[in-house]
């Protein structure tokens, strides 16, 4: 296994279903012949029918990638682009990377030979920057439609724009529920007269195709009264089927890493403990900061007499299909994100699922024989669920999404075509974030060169900012890293079980006073100097190699957006020492400032944190440095929930007057 591509290739069992014993198959005909014929194709089909890993088959053995086209099939996740890429890879007997590649931030494996790419639904909204009408792709399918990500729903309806000047495009929707007909009424309405031919719903835009998969029943087993700590619960009912079920794999849902690394802690240790002659349990985690590798773990079958138990978050709802679950295990809640325009800040928390998302978690022990669902909520909790979860749109932060249809010359984001309209207050309030950052002028336009190349810059639209003002604070080289290292969401120290302390320790060597950005700098700086070459310098220093190469990945890259700019990035050197060091520090800090102002917050004498409006209570996370440890003005990076805690994480202590420092108080000023 020499790279993440390879690793891939060889974890995914060659042993497989023949894809014409799939639901899909029978449909080939009639699915091509829609899309032939209708610019828009809506496919419903139960998970796991064939919808991701067949139709672009279908379409390239059609022609559809003819002349050098594409057909491209978008995921509103990274780890179901790079999974499934990998499959139909193997399935169409191609290395990953040519024929058949995917495409996600940070990370290209297509080549001049792929004719079909999987690739995140952003990553294609931001190719339209460069090719505005998609002009590579003969066929463009958004898969998990349903889920209704923030960048599906863009996608949307900056597809059904294209496809007014592009005849020839075809867009083909695929969901696994019954939203079908919502997602055919969006692309049909503002039609001129469909003309007496086409009476049918859908006129001339399209048509939806139904797959009945084959699904067989799940008995729903509700908790008798509610359940207090779900996680301990999901191992106990492990335990529970594992003495009691015949074979059969289980899957479990809880909302996050944190649950999950818990659960799987737990039922390894009391798998310890099960008779030598019972069968065993192998506990997987399944959730997106995991490496490719970690990853495909999940779709290998397990060795005999062992009984899999794959703990995921919401990934394995219908993103990815596993094969041979049985008994599925389900907590209720799902993180989802939640932006608050009155404090500004978008957190991450635990919210009750929908009854759709049930639905959908229990079918995942109906795939090969009957199964069971246990539901780790009363049935009354169940009745009072939502029938729908939200779509994104109403409820994130919209800064990132403005800006980027603001580049596409989409100015008025009221008027935009929107599946779903987001409430106006978040669209005032991504204007509001967007005009203190400097990328919007007051006509609402986006501003040159400033706003326009955040825009550009594959990074949300604050630290967008942070790395377009750093070359005035003297500190390019230094906020490339730390970009870098941000961007991978925490993934950077890693421990095995019971070696807790040992990264605490490293943890500590690295430490710098001044906060967390200031430290990544350091580890960063370290590794390349001393860890590159090989993993041990990691293992040490409880590092995770792989997010640490990846992480020198990214600063190139960004790099590359910088000097594509014009703008050049001489390297400092690292480990200069003495009052250089602390200049250089505060410079940081302050440039820091000049994008994450909207996450100033101060310590209270309690040694929590307020934001600058005094309405929220933040926690330090546990893995930062200013866990217990006195500050006073801080700006962070990210909020995560955790249970009923708000916890913000990459937190570093900056002074309140460059807070009020030119453009940074408009911020302030417009929400007094
Ligand atoms: O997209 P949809 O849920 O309709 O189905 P799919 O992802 O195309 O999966 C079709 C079949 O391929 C299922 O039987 C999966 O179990 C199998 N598959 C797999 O074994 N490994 C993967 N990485 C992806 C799919
Ligand atoms: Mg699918």
């Amino acid at each position: 296994m020499t790279s993440d591509s390879d690793a891939i290739g060889s974890f995914i069992p060659s042993l497989h279903k023949p894809s014409s014993l799939l639901p899909i198959a029978r449909h080939r005909q009639s699915l091509l012949y829609l899309i032939e014929t209708f610019p828009v194709t809506i496919v419903v089909g139960q998970t796991g029918s064939g919808k991701t890993t067949q139709i672009p088959q279908f379409l390239e053995q059609a022609g559809w990638c003819d002349e050098n086209k594409i057909v491209a099939v978008t995921q509103p996740r990274r780890v179901a682009a790079t999974t499934v890429a990998a499959r139909v890879a193997e399935e169409s007997g191609s290395k990953l990377g040519e024929e058949v590649g995917y495409s996600i931030r940070f990370e290209d494996l297509t080549s001049a030979k792929t004719r079909i790419k999987f690739l995140t639904d952003g990553l294609l909204l931001r190719e339209a920057l460069a090719d505005p009408l998609l002009s590579r792709y003969s066929v463009i399918m958004v898969d998990e439609a349903h889920e209704r990500s923030l960048s599906t729903d863009v996608l949307l309806g900056v597809l059904k724009k294209i496809s007014k000047r592009r005849p020839d495009l075809r867009i083909v929707v695929s969901s696994a529920t019954l939203q079908a007909e919502a997602f055919l009424r969006f692309f049909d309405r503002d039609q001129v007269s469909h003309g007496d031919n086409n009476p049918e719903a859908g006129g001339s835009i399209g048509r939806i195709i139904s797959l009945e998969g084959r699904m067989y029943p799940v008995d729903a087993l509700y908790s008798e009264e509610a359940v207090e700590d779900y996680v301990e619960r999901a191992v106990k009912t492990v335990f529970d089927i594992h003495s009691s079920e015949a074979e059969g794999d289980i899957l479990i849902f809880l909302t996050g890493r944190e649950e999950i690394d818990t659960a799987i802690q737990l039922i390894a240790d009391r798998a310890t403990s099960l008779h030598p002659q019972a069968a065993s349990i192998l506990p997987l985690p399944l959730y997106a900061g995991l490496t490719s590798e970690q990853q495909l773990y999940v779709f290998d079958s397990a060795p005999e007499n062992t009984r899999k138990v794959i703990v995921s978050t919401n990934i394995a709802e219908a993103s990815v299909t596993i094969d041979g679950i049985v008994f599925v295990i389900d907590c209720g809640f799902v993180k989802l994100r939640a932006f608050n325009p009155k404090t500004g800040i978008e957190t991450l928390s635990a919210t009750p699922i929908s009854k759709a998302s049930a639905t959908q978690r229990a079918g995942r022990a109906g795939r090969t024989k009957p199964g069971k669902c246990y539901r780790l909520y009363t049935e009354a909790s169940y009745e009072s669920l939502p029938e729908a979860t939200v779509p994104e749109v109403q409820r994130s932060n919209l800064a990132p999404v403005i800006l980027q249809l603001k580049a596409l010359g989409i100015d008025n984001i009221l008027r935009f075509d929107f599946l779903t309209s987001p409430p106006a207050e978040l669209v005032a309030r991504a204007l509001e974030l967007l005009f203190s950052l400097g990328g919007l002028d007051d006509y609402a336009k986006l501003t040159r060169p400033l706003g326009v190349r955040m825009a550009e810059l594959s990074v949300e639209p604050m630290l967008a900012k942070v790395l377009l003002s750093s070359p005035s604070f003297d500190c390019l080289s230094e906020i490339l890293t730390i970009s870098a290292m941000i961007s991978l969401q925490g993934a950077v120290w890693f421990h095995h079980d019971g070696e807790k302390r040992a990264m605490d320790t490293a943890r500590r060597k690295f430490a710098v006073e001044e906060g967390d950005h200031l430290t990544l700098l350091n580890v960063y700086q370290a590794f390349v100097t001393k860890g590159k070459k090989e993993a041990k310098w990691c293992r040490d220093n409880s590092l995770n190699f792989k997010s640490m190469s990846r992480a020198v990945s990214i600063r190139n890259q960004l790099r590359r957006y910088l000097e594509r700019f014009g703008i050049n990035v001489e390297e400092s050197l690292a480990g200069k020492k003495g009052p250089d060091v602390v200049k250089k520090g505060e410079q940081i800090r302050k440039c820091l400032t000049t994008g994450y102002f909207a996450h100033a917050a101060r310590m209270q004498p309690d040694g929590t944190f307020r934001t600058v409006n005094g309405s929220m209570v933040l926690h330090a996370h546990p893995s930062s440095l200013m866990f217990n440890r006195k500050a006073d003005w801080v700006i962070f990076h990210e909020v995560l929930e955790t249970g009923n805690k708000t916890f913000i994480r990459d937190v570093t202590k900056i002074e309140k007057s460059w807070l009020l420092d030119g453009s940074l108080s408009t911020y302030y000023q417009v929400k007094e």
